[in-house]
This record gives C-alpha cells, structure tokens and sequence, in this order.
C-alpha cells in the first residue's frame, strides 16, 4: 500500500470514540436503535437557538449579492469585529478585529495554530486525559505531543508540566471545561500556569505559546464563571467553536482569538491566515460567519445539560461509582470498578449501554459519558448502569 506511514499509524491505532460507535450500530441493528443507550459520541442533541433559523430565512428571502463567493482568508470583517466586541465586554481587554480568525471548527483552527507555530520535531505539552485528536493535529505540523498527568481530581500538575518543558517545548495545549472530565480549571491554577511560562521564558531565552481549547466554554454549570485565560499569559492563543454552544457541528464555524500582548503580533496574524489558507481551509463557511456575528451571547439552554449532569452524577455516586463532579462540557468521566476499562465498557454494553474506555483519553481504569442526549434514555440506562455495580460490588450490597 502506497499511504504514508504517519497515516498508516492512525488508522492502525483507530479511535476508541469511533470504535464504540460502530459498535454500537452492530447492537442497534440487532436491538433496535430505541434499545440501545449510546452515550459514545459528543454529538449535541438540543436544535440551534430559533434565532438563528429565523436568520437563516431572512438571508435565504433576501439574499445578498456575492454573499457565496471567495472572502478574506481571515474571514468577515462585520463577524470578526464582533467577536473582538464580545471578547473586549468579556476580558477588558483591548480586542480588535485583527485579533480574530474565523476558522472551520474548532477542530480547523487548532490545526491552524498548530501550523503556524511548530517546526518538525517541536514539542507540544498536553495534560492528559485529553481529546485524543490533538494528537494527530499535533502531528499533522510535524509536531510531538508529550503528554503530562494531572492530579486525582484532574485539576493541572504545574509540576509535572514544569518538569517536561524543555528545549524541544514550544506550547502547552489545554482544555477547558474538559473533554472527557467536564472539568474547568481554577483562575489560580491557570495564573500559576502563566507564571512558570513566563519563568521558563526567561530560563530558556524563548517564548512558549499557551494555546487553550475553549470548544465548551459557554456550557458550564453551577453558576461559575469561567477564568479568562487571557489574563494569565500574553502569548495565548485561544480556540473555540460554535459546534456545542449553537449546537453547529456539523456547520463547521469557529475562530481563533490572539492575545492583544502577543509578541511579534502581526506576524502571528499572518501566519494563521497563511495556514488557513493553505491547509485547505480557504475560509471558514460564509454563510456561518453571517448568521453567528449577532449570537455571540446566545447559546442553548444549559440548564438543560445541567439537569442531565445532575441526574447521571447523583445516580452514579448512589450506585457507588467514584466520580468527579463535572462543572462544564457534556461528558462525565467516572473511576471504572475493574482495572481494565475495555472489560467494563464490554459489560455495560451487555446492558446495551455504549460508553468509551478511559484508555481512549490517555487513562485507563476509567469510561466517558456523553450526555448530550434525551433524557429519557439517561432514565432508561440507569438500571443497566446499577446492575454492572452490583456485579462488582461497589453499592455496598
Ligand atoms: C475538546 C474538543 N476540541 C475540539 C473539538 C472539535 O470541535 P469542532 O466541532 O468545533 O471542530 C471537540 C469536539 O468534540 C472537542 O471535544
């Protein structure tokens, strides 16, 4: 075969998330799809805010003229002064257009800035457990991740991250509120963690970019507000999405927003819209970038989400399952009963419940939730879910 053998890696290393949905569509054949709990797949279920289909057939009544052609790599001014408004009420701080690149996800825009920043053999820190795609981003711009643990609650190890910068190290990759734990992280750890970057600066006689992964910063629970992480590090570069917000992911509209205090701004300006350009992307969709400019403080109704983490957390903890509450995303990351996790997730799904092995995120020994579902369905699971703990013991009974 005649394909690459970066790719050829991939492939032989197939996504555990992807594994399990086809799995899961073996089972929905055999069962029935209304048999089948699947919580495998981040894949929002509530529709996109009625304003934006208002919007939608207001453009389509009363089109634009050229509003489907070629644009600025960068993408709209209208849209991207916008953001620069939102995130100028947001932080405080100076945004301007030129800070913003709208990209094609948030997917598209991490591999924008991934493109831009790293030379082959440059090294990327991500705390794990962590998406596993940034993986392959990583090295789709000659890159390799080095992947550092965090605590017990998931929260960030500043010292194992102190201890694997080093030459090699040109960013540190973190997300937030996280995929696959919900967890956010505090304003604390993330000033400390602006610290020891500006501290390794010094040491090593470089920058190091701090680039965040926000995709599910407007779902977060229990009223918490979000740090921002632009006050902790000037040389952040911050990505985010529509996908879960607006709930657009198959629509593909993200940006990427760059820190008034980066150094040598302008040319990291042009060096995302060169890579959004000639990775493919050209620009982000067209017809997107119009009808998200108006929503940046919309987004759909989290307490419906809520509701559901509330439901999953407090059943699980009572059926005995270890458990860290999640305060954003849509996922929940409990401790499996058994060291191995594909075990478990095998025996869950003889209770038709299809759910992702810890290992698919850099952890074994835990499974992810995707709640992002009916309701119904978390209600009809939880039986299955209670059983497996008694099979192992863990409610005590
Ligand atoms: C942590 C994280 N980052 C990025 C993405 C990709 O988002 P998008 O659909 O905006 O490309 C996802 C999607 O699930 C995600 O979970």
């Amino acid at each position: 075969m005649a394909i690459s053998k970066r790719v050829k890696g991939g492939l032989n290393g197939a996504s555990w998330v992807r594994r399990m949905f086809e799995e899961g569509e073996e089972l929905k054949q055999k069962y029935g799809e209304k048999n089948v709990f699947d919580f495998s797949l981040g894949n929002p279920n509530l529709e996109p805010p009625a304003s934006l289909k208002k919007a939608l057939k207001t453009l389509a009544d009363h089109p634009i003229t050229g509003m489907h052609r070629y644009m600025p790599n960068s993408g709209y001014s209208e849209t991207r002064k916008a953001i620069a408004e939102y995130l100028t009420e947001e932080s405080g701080l100076p945004f301007e257009e030129k800070h913003i690149i709208m990209t094609v996800g948030a997917a598209g825009g991490l591999n924008v800035v991934l493109k831009a920043i790293l030379d082959e053999g440059d090294e990327v820190i991500v705390p794990s457990p962590y998406f596993m795609e940034f993986k392959f981003y990583i090295e789709n711009c000659g890159g390799e991740i080095r992947l550092v643990q965090t605590n017990e609650d998931f929260s960030l190890n500043l010292m194992e991250i102190e201890k694997a910068i080093g030459k090699r190290t040109k960013a540190i990759l973190i997300n937030f509120p996280n995929n696959p734990t919900g967890v956010v992280y505090d304003q604390k750890s993330l000033e400390n963690l602006g610290e020891l970057l500006k501290r390794k600066n010094r040491e090593l006689g470089k920058t190091l970019y701090l680039i965040t992964d926000e995709a599910y910063r407007r779902i977060v629970y229990d009223q918490i507000k979000l740090p921002i992480i632009f006050h902790c590090y000037p040389h952040t570069l911050r990505v985010t999405s529509h996908s879960k917000d607006l709930s657009l992911p198959g629509e593909r509209i993200g940006y990427i927003a760059i820190s008034p205090f980066c150094e040598e701004i302008d040319e990291m300006v042009s060096a995302l819209i060169f890579a959004n350009r000639t990775l493919g992307f050209v620009n982000a969709p067209a017809l997107m970038q119009r009808l998200v400019a108006p929503l940046q403080r919309n987004s759909v109704n989290i307490k419906d989400y809520e509701e559901k983490r509330d439901l999953f957390y407090h059943s699980l903890k009572d059926f005995g399952y270890q458990v860290i509450k999640p305060q954003g995303a849509f996922y929940i990351f409990p401790k499996a009963p058994i060291e191995d996790d594909v075990d478990f997730v095998k025996e869950l799904q003889s209770k038709r419940i299809l759910t992702v092995p810890g290992r698919g995120f850099g952890k074994s020994g835990y499974f992810r939730i995707a709640y992002c579902v009916e309701k119904k369905m978390i209600e009809d699971s939880l039986q299955g879910f209670k059983e497996v703990a008694e099979k192992y013991g863990i409610n005590g009974k």
